[in-house]
């Protein structure tokens, strides 16, 4: 069960199957374009979503504003530090923007980034600096099916072949857990040989440590070596294999703005200052007010309560053990922040052309008013201006991200029991074109309309 009650509740949209039907034409066929009014669970993600704790709100009240130095500042590093062991802690507004300085002082252009998956805004502001990405998933990751333990780990083989090759690898970036390969976990194992592998080639080593709490608990419990280890042990172990981190607080930090970057060097921690106060904010503040800082380090410190991390674990197996017993799959073994639907084997006659995902993602908003994100040929395709669809995606899998401490179980059975009235008759599903496709951030800006 949940380890918390409910003391503040906003009340949810309910909406009918033809007010959905009219709102998601105007809005062009994109989930992107329909508004909170609009969606009854909305699953679209799990960053800036959750639920402040009593504690948090508490922490909040204490904010301090002061200009330079603030109270809540060092409040914020005594913690950031405690669970990292980086000395150099600067708050940024949230994790992109960690990133956009990170590379932008540490990549040359034409330089590799290396890693296991990098996120989108990740990928982009590592393109953005003129470097290229390098994504090296571990086989298991191909097999959606497989129920190996840690499929977000990076091939150990070919890592090392880039590191020993002729190219320019500027750093390594491990994202824990993996959300942009099925929110599934890295061990230790795999972060520990990453991490002498680094030390022997002489490249730095970071981590995209959205969802450290979450791969630290999915350790716990896969993982024999650190069984008996607390979350936040294992947390702070995998922090002090790397070299620094970016951090979107959004997730793991339970706070509703927010992020950080984290760094062991001296010479680049000043590098990263200048770019920090010109762009984000003083370093005792990074684009966060002193509430926000405050909050934060409240949210880091509730966030590896192993009764909070199994319970929300438990939550998201039971939402995708439901959907499977309606005869929907998901990829195998389910992760902790989301469910990702195997769109593909559901819809069959939906060629990728007419985006699968995205029509089982159309559907869940059309029956239920369940608002979630396409993992398909729609974002991850090559796709012309025209519309056309050129290179399929590899899967067509669709997100369901579950925000922290928000929904109940009742509303993950209420997602299931909308998966089942699809599922009963597949068939009716419609596939989907392209009215609209911008050659740039596609997936926010596209206009669809039904085949
Ligand atoms: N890294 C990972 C692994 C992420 O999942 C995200 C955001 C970011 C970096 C960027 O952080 O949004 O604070 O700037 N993921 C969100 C999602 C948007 O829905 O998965 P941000």
């Amino acid at each position: 069960m949940e380890p918390y009650r409910i003391k503040v509740v906003e009340p949810i949209p309910i909406t009918t199957r033809d007010y959905r039907e009219r709102r998601y034409a105007e809005a062009g066929y994109n989930q992107f374009n329909l508004t909170a009014d609009d969606v009854t669970i909305d699953l679209l993600s799990d960053s800036g979503t959750g639920a402040l704790s009593a504690e948090q709100q508490a922490a909040g009240m204490r904010g301090d504003e002061t200009y330079a130095g603030a109270r809540s500042f060092f409040r914020f590093r005594e913690v950031a530090e405690e669970l990292t062991g980086f000395p150099h802690i600067f708050p940024v507004h949230q994790g992109r923007a960690a990133e956009r300085i990170l590379f932008s002082a540490l990549l040359k252009p034409g330089q590799l980034s290396v890693g296991n998956t990098h996120f989108d805004t990740t990928r982009a502001n590592v393109e953005l600096v003129g470097a290229v990405v390098r994504d090296l998933p571990c086989p298991e990751a191909a097999d959606l099916d497989s129920d190996a333990p840690f499929k977000g780990d990076i091939d150990l083989v070919a890592l090392e072949a880039v590191l020993a090759g002729p190219e320019d690898v500027g750093l390594v970036l491990m994202t824990i857990t993996n959300n942009g390969g099925g929110g599934q976990p890295v061990s230790m194992a795999n972060l520990e040989a990453v991490s002498a592998l680094c030390r022997r080639f002489g490249v730095p080593f970071f981590l995209d440590a959205a969802r450290f709490a979450e791969n630290a608990w999915l350790v716990t419990q896969r993982e024999e070596r650190y069984r008996d280890h607390s979350p936040r042990d294992v947390a702070k172990l995998a922090f002090r294999l790397a070299d620094g981190c970016v951090v979107s607080l959004k997730k793991d930090g339970i706070v509703h703005i927010g992020g950080m970057l984290a760094l062991a060097d001296t010479e680049l921690a000043k590098q990263c200052e200048l770019l920090l106060i010109a762009t984000e904010g003083f370093r005792t503040y990074g684009g966060l007010s002193g509430r926000d800082l405050d909050m934060c380090a409240q949210g880091l410190m509730e966030v590896t309560h192993p009764a909070y991390l199994k319970e929300r674990a438990d939550a998201t197996a039971y939402l995708a053990q439901c959907a499977r017993e309606a005869g929907v799959d998901s990829v195998t073994p389910t992760g902790v922040h989301a469910v990702y639907l195997n769109a593909g084997r559901l819809l069959p006659h939906i060629p990728s052309h007419q985006f699968t995902g995205h029509a089982l993602a159309s559907e869940l908003y059309l029956a239920g008013g369940v608002r979630c994100a396409e993992l398909g040929s729609l974002y991850l395709g090559e796709i012309n201006e025209s519309g056309e669809l050129l290179t399929p995606a590899p899967f067509e899998l669709v997100r369901l991200a579950i925000p922290r401490r928000v929904y109940t179980r009742s509303h993950l059975e209420y997602v299931a029991e909308t998966l089942a009235s699809i599922a009963k008759h597949p068939e009716r599903v419609p596939g989907y074109r392209l009215t609209e496709a911008p050659a740039v951030l596609r997936p926010f800006r596209a206009r669809l309309d039904q085949v």
